[in-house]
């Protein structure tokens, strides 16, 4: 039943792909959005709190299950308990967070298409008539037809790269989409530092003022760091899972971890120096990236190529995310019920478009799907994580796996804190994202 599972070929290939998993729609469109809701430095100092004490010794858990177990997220627990056990619902419980992301994740991933057509085209292009520049975003969200177009194009590409396999598919094309994603950011970053606002950009990014930190602030700061690091849907078990055993996933995870951050500081430093640059808010929420950016795209000299650049750069960082959500379920499928990869690429991607449909013709649908996904599937899923790592799996597995070279010290450290304090932090936000605060 498991023949034909592949292996990464290189560890920078592993690093790449799981980094593409981690770098998303999170970074280059969450991330700014949340970071201009919650007033900037303060809220991004304690993000970066967040991705060290939650995000790394979670991230580093799943790769740990992934490279014992050699499966998917439910025959990953299975097999570490060598039977059947409740456990396994965690698993069950990711492999339905993949559908439910993927399905809206993709709706968003073809707004990202839909606005670089826009640009190629030249309707984003300087000059071009302010009212209707910040009416396209509305106009779009309003012609189902189109969105569903674009989603399915999206979704085609996805299940086209995963069929492909391990190596050949997922390994060989992030080979080529994080760099090109590395070099249009970095071009991007040069751009912006040219920027006279480069500093107001830098000021509002880094510069904290905790007199505008909130409660609600630093929950969002907890639950965006699960979901930029693909955290608590068992991606990460998934892609560990084709690691050999001599892996160093400490080395490996805090490479992917300062990669996703890095990145989602960068394209921090590209959206709001060029935001105030062009004398506008910071705060637009959701629609920061499709309204706000595209009417400083237009007063900008060289503006249609830097709109090209920025929504391909959106669109890659989508594609390797989705592609690591779509093998999520396509590895449980080909592991547990013995599917063939591609049949399975092909058959789970098409239910997961017909998911989608309703997000691309309701808000409140999608809203509905990003709720229930990111403020509930990912913190219990990584609840679950953490406490079967640090209370439920064997000791001696769980000290030794994390690869060669890896201090006690550490080990301990790590081992603490995925038995007190990450579930103690996740439960708090749960608690309050529910209302019981
Ligand atoms: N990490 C991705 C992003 O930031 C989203 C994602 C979540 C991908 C969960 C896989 C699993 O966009």
């Amino acid at each position: 039943m498991h023949s034909g599972r592949g292996h990464w070929a290189s560890r920078v290939g592993f690093v790449l792909a799981a980094a593409g998993s981690a770098i998303g729609l999170g970074n280059i469109w969450k991330f700014p959005y949340i970071t201009g809701e919650y007033g900037g430095g303060a809220f991004v100092l304690v993000y970066l709190g967040c991705i060290a004490v939650v995000g790394m010794p979670i991230m580093l858990a799943e790769l740990l299950l992934g490279k014992l177990s050699q499966r998917d997220p439910v025959g990953a627990f299975r097999e570490l308990e060598h039977s059947r056990s409740g456990w396994q619902l965690v698993g069950w419980l990711g492999v339905a967070s993949a559908f439910v992301i993927l399905s809206f994740y993709s709706v968003v991933a073809g707004w990202a298409l839909a606005f670089f057509a826009r640009s190629v085209m030249g309707v984003i292009a300087a000059g071009a008539d302010p009212a209707m520049i910040g009416g396209l975003f509305s106009e779009l969200y309003a012609n189902p037809t189109e969105q569903i177009v674009w989603h399915a194009i999206f979704m085609g590409v996805t299940i086209a790269i995963v069929s492909g396999g391990v190596h050949k598919g997922i390994e060989r094309w992030s080979d080529i989409l994080m760099p090109a994603l590395l070099m249009m950011l970095l071009g991007l970053f040069i751009y912006a530092l040219t920027l006279d606002a480069a500093r107001d950009g830098a000021r509002f990014l880094f510069a904290a003022d905790f007199s505008k930190l909130t409660p609600d602030a630093v929950l969002e700061a907890l639950g965006h760091s699960f979901f930029t690091l693909s955290l608590g849907m068992g991606a990460m078990i998934t892609y560990g899972s084709y690691l050999g055993r001599d892996a160093n996933l400490v080395r490996a995870g805090t490479w992917i971890v300062i990669l996703d951050t890095v990145i989602a500081l960068l394209a921090g430093m590209v959206i709001f120096p060029i935001v105030f640059q062009f004398g506008m808010e910071p705060g637009a929420g959701p629609g920061l990236i499709f309204k706000t950016l595209p009417l400083a795209f237009i007063q900008m000299t060289g503006g249609q190529l830097v709109a090209c650049v920025f929504f391909l750069l959106l669109s890659f960082a989508a594609l390797t995310s989705a592609i690591s959500l779509l093998e999520v379920a396509v590895a449980f499928f080909h592991d547990e019920v013995g599917l063939d990869r591609k049949v399975a690429a092909g058959g789970i991607g098409g239910i997961i478009f017909l998911l989608g449909v309703p997000s691309a013709l309701y808000g409140s649908f999608f809203d509905f799907m990003d709720q229930i996904s990111t403020n509930y599937m990912l913190p219990i899923g990584g609840l679950g994580i953490a406490i079967y790592t640090g209370w439920v799996l064997d000791r001696a597995r769980a000290e030794g796996g994390l690869g060669p070279g890896v201090s006690a010290g550490l080990i301990a450290a790590w081992l603490q804190v995925l038995r007190f304090v990450t579930p103690v932090l996740v439960l708090i936000v749960f608690l309050h994202k529910i209302g019981v605060f």
